[in-house]
């Protein structure tokens, strides 16, 4: 049995950094389940099909993708990492993430990152649908003026514009979408360790998770 840690939540949780730290720490791999969802609206955008049509399902199939070392994301061997990180992508990516074909054809290359000696997986759906007996379940949550502020560095951080009050209304929005969706919704598995990191600091996130890590018995 593989051990498989999964941390679900919405957009400026925190799931993304944490993901990667318990990742190196534990010396997991790591699947950013997002990515792929970003990469395949992308995809669908190179060629100029519309994110409704039943092609993109398709089109998530057959995506031709690979993270290097670093985790920066290559399409057609392109590396498309500061597009993929944009609000507009993460907006396409949720309106295609509704669909039950997409997801669908999603699943087994999601499943395919389960390798020893463990995974670190997250996304909105990791705990719920893709990896239902993982070891330990997480779901992360905070504010969303505080996901947005968060956000709002990231982006800043990477080189990129940001508009704070924008991204509040965006950060909802999404949220209403992943949350409200009928497929795979985001929500905590029932089973799921839930955290709301709007006080918290990664560290101290990161260290509650461990403890839960540690009790579930992943690591001794
Ligand atoms: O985590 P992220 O912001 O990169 O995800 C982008 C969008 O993809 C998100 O708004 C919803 C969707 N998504 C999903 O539905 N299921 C996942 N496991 C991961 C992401």
């Amino acid at each position: 049995m593989i051990p498989i840690i999964t941390i679900d939540g919405p957009s400026g949780s925190g799931k993304g950094t944490l993901a990667c730290r318990l990742a190196q720490r534990l010396g997991f791999h790591l699947l950013d389940s997002g990515a792929l969802y970003r990469l395949t609206a992308l995809a669908a955008k190179k060629q100029q099909i519309d994110l409704v049509s039943p092609q993109v399902a398709a089109i998530a199939e057959a995506l031709n993708v690979r993270f290097d070392a670093d985790g920066a994301a290559f399409l057609d061997e392109v590396c498309i990492d500061s597009v993929l990180r944009t609000e507009q992508t993460g907006a396409m990516a949720s309106q295609i993430a509704a669909r039950a074909d997409v997801r669908a054809a999603l699943l087994a290359r999601q499943r395919a990152f389960a390798k020893a000696p463990g995974l670190v997986a997250d996304g909105r759906d990791m705990g719920t649908v893709v990896f239902t007996d993982a070891k330990a379940k997480f779901f992360l949550d905070a504010s969303a003026e505080i996901r947005a502020e968060r956000r709002y560095k990231q982006l800043i951080g990477n080189g990129l514009s940001a508009n704070l009050a924008a991204l509040i209304e965006e950060i909802q929005a999404r949220d209403d979408r992943d949350r409200n969706r009928a497929i795979a919704p985001l929500i905590p598995a029932p089973d799921a360790l839930v955290i709301d990191s709007t006080l918290l600091t990664i560290e101290a996130v990161e260290a509650q998770m461990m403890d839960f890590i540690r009790a579930k018995g992943v690591i001794t």
